[in-house]
């Protein structure tokens, strides 16, 4: 991880169920305790990552698909919509 104010780290390994999602869900969640504003992104069409951070199915849409490929705007459930993130906000 660098020094720099704004930081992205991928969890990222071709093997399955080797903790990809328990370490990037913790990982965000520690930096959070520790003040942090963190976003934890799911790409993984199991919403492993989402469903643990708390989200019920029914709140998956739109996707992160939806947002990157079809340039949807999403917000937290319920969210206010200056929180609102589009897909052209993203940047990896
Ligand atoms: N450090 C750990 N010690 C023991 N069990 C762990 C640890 N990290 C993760 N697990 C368990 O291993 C299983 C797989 O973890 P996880 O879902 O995070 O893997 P993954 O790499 O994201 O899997 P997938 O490739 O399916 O997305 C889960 O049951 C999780 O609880
Ligand atoms: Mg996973």
């Amino acid at each position: 991880m660098s020094d720099s104010p704004h930081a992205t780290t991928a969890v990222v390994s071709a093997k399955g169920g080797v903790g990809k999602t328990t370490t990037a869900v913790n990982l965000g969640a520690a930096l959070a305790v520790r003040g942090h504003t963190v976003l934890v992104v799911d790409l993984d069409c199991q919403a492993s990552a989402s469903l643990s951070l708390g989200l019920k199915r029914h709140q998956l849409a739109p996707s992160s698909a939806d947002v990157l490929l079809r340039s949807e705007a999403a917000g937290p459930p319920g969210g206010a919509e200056h929180d609102e993130i589009h897909g052209s906000d993203l940047h990896f």
